[in-house]
């Protein structure tokens, strides 16, 4: 192993080893229980088991109470800085405490009780974060749902979770474009089965929207009528295994899984992590730039670093055109943080515009100490380029919507590993990484295979689905008993170091979001004039992958092929939404298939890859690749 004796990390994972139940315990003892877990993991409970389950604790109030009441009042606890909305805010915890506490207040107004569910379909605004935490604070179980996505992801996430009530804001706003959100909402309402009981929503003045008379409510007013009467909510005990959060995420097919997040877990494992992996002192300025719709999000901009009583960069902006390529910098400098947590590709588009990184040299960094990346693949390219700029080390790390942090990366808080380019570096503790075969035989150092997870998961991870059981039991521990299947291919070298190299189903990774193409492929078969179709990730300069469309039309349709392709183009942009960065689609004579009629879809990666590959033994009629690679060229994407 390639330590340097000064990273305690061997220490700590080898006590992990030795004595999970006493790591975990002791990780517990940083968070405010309202009643101390006797019980660290019951093996017996849920589907695998549950962590603290005698625990009783709340999360608002170890994210928000504890400081606002210990010390860091004053101190900012959200520093909103959008550059699309051309505003700022500073929020301290004091003043968070008040906002949540009245916001709870509200809900309950609506009749909200502890577990009933509130959907969030909101841009990346205080008032979101406000939201969530209110949630949190009374028990109830928020759902957040990307703006990115079409009214048909929101329908299906309503049908799912059953919200009593919808939260949401007048528009979001992109670079080029304001995007008004009652429009979508109100169609998502009209298509789902399960409508909430009314609407709360946030007038932007970028966008002011329609209100319908007792069914939409006006935020402001709800907000200030609160305040004036001076109403409050308490931080409601809820045990640790309750649910705090539902995320959905691609799944295999259309349907999205219903990631579960419970309390107790969450709260130990994430204000770990800060310290952990991330090496950040409590109190310092944390800033990631993500969504609130995505795991990192929640973990990193709203919880941990709100756990760890830091000050929490809200940002409302892209890495390039807010308004240009030194955003990060100006950011970064102008609140002093000590860390930024983004996904490569944003650092790809700055590299795009910016090939020198000229502009860094406008800002004071001087406190800037680590750049942290997760949601793809970071390439090694990026990496260098990121740390030549920065001159700070640049940490790659692997995790997923189902753990909510860090399975594998390079702890910087135990003690920095060396840097191997291409692998998010070591297991965190709590994760027992493994490569197996297809059949679970456990493979050599250096050898491709799936990546697994010997079960339990840690704390933080999730339990289950929401609702869902046996679908949880059938997509991630029935592969390979005993383990969780991460669903990642890679190997693990003779140092124990990790390469995460790609998935082993359909997700695929856009700009660090992550979309399932089965869900792209059920949206083109549904156009009257397809027959069948195929989605693949094409690799991108920028967005890491982007997807590609072919399809076969039906006999008989005599529409030209632009026109439908362009119908395709707009239909996954109505279904799924501009989050899809579905832009080509091709409309071709025939898949390639296997004799057994499987489509080749592997292969047809490689060729749009211009990656070397192999004809498959068992192709059914080799011409077909030939038609592939001859429909990419026509759309400049082949050799
Ligand atoms: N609401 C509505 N539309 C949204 C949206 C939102 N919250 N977020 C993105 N979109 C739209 C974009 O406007 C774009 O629309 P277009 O097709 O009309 O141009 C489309 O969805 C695709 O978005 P994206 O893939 O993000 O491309 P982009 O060109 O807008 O931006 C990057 C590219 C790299 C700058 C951007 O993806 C980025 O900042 N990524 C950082 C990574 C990140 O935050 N990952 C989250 C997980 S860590
Ligand atoms: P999400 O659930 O959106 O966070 O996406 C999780 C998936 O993104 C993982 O299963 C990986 O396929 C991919 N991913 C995230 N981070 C990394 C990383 N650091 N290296 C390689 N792949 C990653």
């Amino acid at each position: 192993m390639v330590t340097p004796i000064a990273s305690r990390y061997p220490k700590v994972y080898a006590h992990w080893q030795r004595d999970p139940e006493g790591f975990w315990a002791q990780a517990a003892e940083a968070i405010t229980w309202i009643q101390k877990p006797k019980i660290v993991f019951d093996g017996k409970a849920g589907v695998y088991g549950h962590w603290f389950p005698d625990g009783v604790m709340n999360t608002c109030y170890n994210a928000v109470d504890r400081h606002a009441e210990g010390g860091r009042g004053e101190q900012i606890a959200f520093a909103y800085d959008s550059p699309v909305s051309q505003s700022k805010r500073n929020i301290t915890y004091k003043e968070l405490q008040r906002e949540v506490s009245a916001f709870g207040a509200i809900l309950r107004d609506f009749g909200i009780e502890k577990g009933d569910r509130i959907v969030i379909y909101m841009p990346m605004i205080p008032e979101a974060l406000v939201a969530m935490l209110a949630c949190a604070r009374i028990g109830a179980v928020h759902s957040v749902v990307f703006g990115g996505f079409a009214p048909k992801e929101l329908a299906t996430r309503l049908n799912d979770a059953k919200p009593k009530l919808l939260l949401t804001a007048s528009c979001g706003i992109e670079v080029q474009r304001i995007v008004p959100y009652k429009p979508l909402l109100d169609a998502a309402i009209e298509m789902a089965e399960s409508k909430p009981e009314a609407v709360i929503l946030l007038q932007r003045p970028q966008a002011q929207a329609e209100m319908k008379k007792g069914w939409d409510w006006d935020w402001a007013t709800l907000r200030e009528a609160a305040l004036a009467a001076g109403k409050t909510s308490e931080c409601v005990p809820v045990k640790a295994t309750d649910p705090l959060y539902i995320l959905y995420t691609s799944g295999t097919t259309g349907k999205p899984k219903g990631v579960v997040r419970d309390n107790g877990g969450h709260a130990v494992a994430l204000k770990w992590s800060m310290e952990g992996m991330y090496g950040i002192k409590e109190g310092e300025v944390w800033w990631t730039s993500s969504d609130i719709g995505w795991v990192v999000g929640h973990s990193y901009i709203v919880y941990a670093p709100l756990f760890h009583g830091c000050t929490s960069v809200v940002y409302e902006g892209k890495p390039v055109g807010t308004p240009d390529a030194g955003a990060f910098w100006r950011v970064a400098s102008e609140h002093g943080a000590v860390a930024l947590f983004t996904a490569p590709t944003a650092f790809r588009a700055i590299k795009k515009e910016d090939p020198e990184g000229k502009l860094v040299k406008n800002y004071d960094l001087s406190k800037f100490r680590t750049l942290f990346l997760a949601g793809e693949r970071a390439d090694p390219d990026t990496v260098k380029w990121s740390e030549k700029i920065l001159g700070v080390p640049v940490i790659d790390h692997w995790w997923q919507t189902e753990t909510a942090w860090t399975i594998v990366g390079n702890p910087m808080g135990l003690g920095a590993l060396p840097v191997k380019l291409g692998s998010p570096t070591v297991p965190m503790p709590g994760y027992d990484v493994q490569i197996v075969d297809d059949g679970g035989k456990p493979v050599e150092a250096n050898k491709m295979g799936n990546i697994v997870v010997k079960l339990p998961l840690p704390p933080g991870c999730l339990p289950t689905l929401w609702q869902q059981d046996e679908r949880f039991k059938e997509a991630y521990l029935a592969d390979f008993p005993g383990f969780y299947k991460t669903a990642d291919a890679g190997y693990i070298d003779a140092d124990g170091y990790v390469y995460v190299l790609g998935r082993t189903d359909d997700i695929i990774n856009v700009a660090g979001h992550r979309l399932s193409t089965g869900g792209m492929e059920e949206v083109l078969a549904s156009h009257n004039d397809v027959a069948e179709c195929a989605v693949i990730g094409v690799a991108d300069q920028l967005k890491g992958e982007v997807p590609v469309g072919f399809v076969v039309l039906k006999l008989g349709v005599n529409k030209p092929d632009d026109v439908i392709e362009k119908e395709l183009v707009a239909l996954v942009r109505e279904k799924i939404g501009p989050v899809a960065a579905f832009k080509t689609a091709m409309v071709i004579k025939r898949l390639p298939k296997t004799r057994s009629g499987k489509i080749v879809r592997s292969t047809m990666k490689k060729i749009a890859d211009k990656e070397p590959w192999n004809m498959p033994a068992t192709i059914d009629d080799p011409v077909t690749l030939d038609e592939i690679k001859a429909a990419l060229q026509t759309k400049g994407m082949a050799q």
